[in-house]
């Protein structure tokens, strides 16, 4: 437990989950400021905003925070080919409601080294990613400039392949999970492991700090994985509520 405090610099081996599209700054910064660690997530924020929301949070904490986002695993960014023909396929929809059929956009998020280039700049203590494993250039780069870089797994393999790829923490995050099932080496179906058949396997696979996420909500869950060996735990919908 003491590992992932020194590691993270925090007083408590608690974690805020990112939301994707709903982090707050005020919430972040509370559990900062708590003695955890907030962590906001940046997903489709552009690198301006990026920065912005830096700033923001610096102004709102002194403390480590968290920054997360969405490594691409395919058409996030140049839009689908197929756009045309799902949007031909939907119009009778859209006329039916009064719109227009959207055109195919430019691109749907930034590029990950937009997004990448931004967070250099306001260095966070934490980068955490999900639906993926980081390139070693960006592991390089964040630990070249003192950043901690958490991977996500929704199952041993994937700890493992994280873990083989420098990361310092990996969160085990189990199918009670709040949020998209974030599995990137097998479909999301095929990796449906609950929190606590899952955390004491990944405990097992992987010499870096585990987080457990998943269904923990209160001391109960908290001490549950502990006791399976995690060293800290991210809690989301329970932070939500
Ligand atoms: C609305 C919502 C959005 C989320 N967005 C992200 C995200 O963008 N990136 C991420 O790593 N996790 C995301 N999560 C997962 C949480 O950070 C956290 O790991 C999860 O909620 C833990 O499970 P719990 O909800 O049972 O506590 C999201 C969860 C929710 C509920």
């Amino acid at each position: 437990m003491s590992d992932l405090r020194a590691l993270l610099g925090i007083e408590h081996p608690i974690i805020l989950g990112p939301f994707g599209g709903l982090s707050s700054i005020a919430l972040t910064a509370a559990v900062s400021n708590a003695g955890g660690l907030g962590s906001f997530g940046l997903y489709g924020y552009e690198g301006d905003r990026i920065c912005a929301t830096g700033a923001e949070l610096r102004a709102a904490t002194d403390r480590p925070f968290a920054v997360n986002i969405w490594l691409p695993t395919g058409d996030e960014v140049e839009p689908n080919p197929q756009h045309t023909v799902f949007a031909q396929a939907l119009q009778p929809f859209y006329e039916a409601v009064g719109l227009d059929v959207p055109s195919r956009p430019e691109r749907y998020t930034p590029a990950l080294e937009e997004q990448l280039d931004a967070i250099w700049e306001i260095e966070p203590t934490v980068l955490s990613v999900v639906f993926g494993v980081p390139s070693a250039d960006v592991v390089r780069e964040a630990h070249h400039r003192g950043i901690r870089i958490v991977g996500t797994a929704t199952t041993v393999a994937e700890a493992v392949a994280l873990a083989a790829a420098g990361v310092d923490a990996v969160v085990a995050t189990g199918a009670e999970a709040g949020g998209h099932r974030v599995s990137f080496l097998r479909p999301a179906e095929e990796s449906l492991v609950g929190t606590f058949a899952l955390i004491p396997q990944v405990v097992d696979a992987v010499d870096v700090p585990v987080i457990a996420a998943g269904g923990i909500a209160d001391r109960r869950g908290v001490a549950a994985a502990f006791a399976l060996g995690a060293a800290g735990v991210q809690v989301g919908t329970a932070f939500l509520a």
